[in-house]
């Protein structure tokens, strides 16, 4: 029995090469076909996943970089409008022989009351900035940072200020301290 050894299916030999004829539209041409939309699809999922990693590196970096900006530059102060005068407390928180610092707008200010007198003066030392106290025992304002001395209006006793302390105004009125500048 003969057997035709050499019969082959055309469609099963070599799809990818067309066949027995070279042209089988359905497996070559569509190949490619295929292949040039995947291609496409390829292209926009990388482009859009570009763009989403782009967008959420923006993000994490304005994340990081807002707080650091913020410190370093740092927000505009409002326009505070000082007070030429200030109820700063009770006149009972200023007992004979005694002083207490008040913050009178961004100064600070010691009330001294010596021997029921009041006076006011910068609680801030001339010399290198330290806040004095009054002391009783001495009838003096006293600096401990460096030994300055002044009067109860500031005038400089000893010590190496260079300045006396500002003076400011004080009075009582009713149960209030009222500082204003002098
Ligand atoms: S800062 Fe007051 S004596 Fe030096």
């Amino acid at each position: 029995m003969a057997q035709n050894s050499s019969f082959k299916s055309p469609g099963r030999l070599d799809p990818l090469q067309g066949g027995a004829s070279g042209k089988s539209p359905a497996s070559y041409d569509g190949g490619k076909l295929r292949d040039e939309s995947l291609k496409g699809i390829d292209f926009e999922r990388r482009n859009f996943l570009g763009k989403a990693v782009g967008g959420v590196g923006a993000v994490v970096a304005a994340g990081v970089l807002y707080p650091v900006v913020k410190y370093i530059i740092p927000p505009a102060e409002k326009e505070v409008k000082e007070k030429d005068e200030i109820v700063v407390g009770k006149a009972s928180e200023v007992p004979p022989d005694s002083g207490k610092i008040f913050q009178f707008n961004k100064d600070k200010v010691i009330v001294v009351n010596n021997g029921g007198t009041l006076s006011a003066v910068s609680a801030v030392c001339t010399h290198l900035g330290c806040l004095v106290q009054w002391k009783a025992d001495e009838d003096l304002i006293f600096c401990a940072c460096h030994s300055a001395r002044y009067e109860s209006n500031g005038k400089i006793i000893s010590g190496p200020q260079p300045l006396p302390l500002e003076p400011y105004a004080v009075r009582v009125d009713g149960d209030d301290l009222v500082i204003s500048k002098a």
